[in-house]
């Protein structure tokens, strides 16, 4: 039995930059990972590709992405192999968190060593971009500025990491629904400003902004209720992650951090609270 981990991704801002023709929006963004983790156990046999989920998913497996991500690399590389793989879920679905994209980014880099198929980072990024356009991050393993559709990669592991209280009301938002809400418009930005010399700024982070977060909330109401929550609790920094409806603070101590989420945690007992410090570098790094 093979354990990999898929971590989740926070967005600590997303600018929308323009829209391509085929309808996908271009992306300035910095994706980093906070320890939210998707787990899965990997058995190498026979020549089908086989997932159990747990807890077991509703919808048809075959679209699960773990499957399509382990059809895909037996069909790119001619490989009659097969494998059983156990989905353990954390990471809440449709809620910004990257946990889908995760999912099908661990099984292409787990199957790649496990099938001894030899694909390179930028091929295994190829094909997982056919799957989703926040794959490529996680293939990456390092936080990074995300351009174009999500595709084009720039390492920032100078970054400061981040002690984040990160909330999901328990609504989903579906990607999709969040773009189109954009009709067309964002804020007008300058594309030559040089994002990665502005990043080394100091809290030049705390201007960013994720425009998704208007049609967001427009979808999702809760939104406006966790910011406020976090906002109370005293945190320096709030922000929603991808097209939402997951949303973090950043808090200034450990402990701030964590008398806020025992506060917010014993106010809304429905919404999933999870603390933790982001990180730089994906675990399948290490192993
Ligand atoms: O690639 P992913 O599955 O994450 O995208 C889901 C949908 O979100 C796309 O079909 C598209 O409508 C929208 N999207 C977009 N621009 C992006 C990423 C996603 O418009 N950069």
């Amino acid at each position: 039995m093979n354990r990999f981990l898929a971590p989740a991704k926070v967005n600590l801002f997303l600018h929308v930059m323009g829209r391509r023709d085929d309808g996908y929006h271009l992306l300035r963004t910095v994706m980093t990972f906070f320890p939210l983790y998707d787990i899965l156990e990997m058995d190498v046999g026979g020549n089908e590709v086989t997932l159990a989920c747990h807890p077991p998913v509703t919808g048809n497996p075959e679209q699960n992405l773990v499957v399509r991500a382990a059809r895909l690399l037996q069909k790119n590389c001619n490989c009659r192999q097969g494998v059983h793989i156990s989905l353990t879920k954390n990471i809440p679905a449709a809620a910004g968190l990257g946990g889908g994209s995760s999912d099908a980014a661990t099984t292409l880099m787990a199957l790649n060593r496990l099938w001894s198929l030899g694909l390179s980072q930028t091929e295994l990024a190829e094909i997982g971009l056919t799957l989703g356009a926040d794959v490529p991050l996680f293939i990456g393993q390092k936080t990074a500025l995300a351009e174009g559709i999500g595709e084009q990669l720039t390492p920032m592991e100078t970054l400061p990491t981040f002690p984040l209280l990160l909330i999901n009301p328990g609504v989903p938002v579906s990607t999709p629904a969040a773009f189109s809400g954009l009709n067309g418009r964002w804020p007008e930005r300058d594309a030559n400003w040089s994002l990665a010399e502005g990043l080394q700024e100091n809290d030049a982070l705390t201007w960013m902004e994720n425009d998704l977060e208007s049609p967001a909330r427009c979808l999702a109401p809760e939104i406006d209720t966790v910011f406020q929550a976090l906002h109370q609790q005293g945190a320096r920094m709030v922000r929603m992650s991808g097209s939402g409806a997951s949303v973090f603070g950043v808090f200034e101590s450990d402990n701030q951090l964590i008398f806020a989420a025992e506060s917010i945690k014993s106010q809304y007992n429905n919404w999933l609270v999870f603390s933790g410090r982001t990180f730089h570098i994906h675990p399948f790094a290490s192993g």
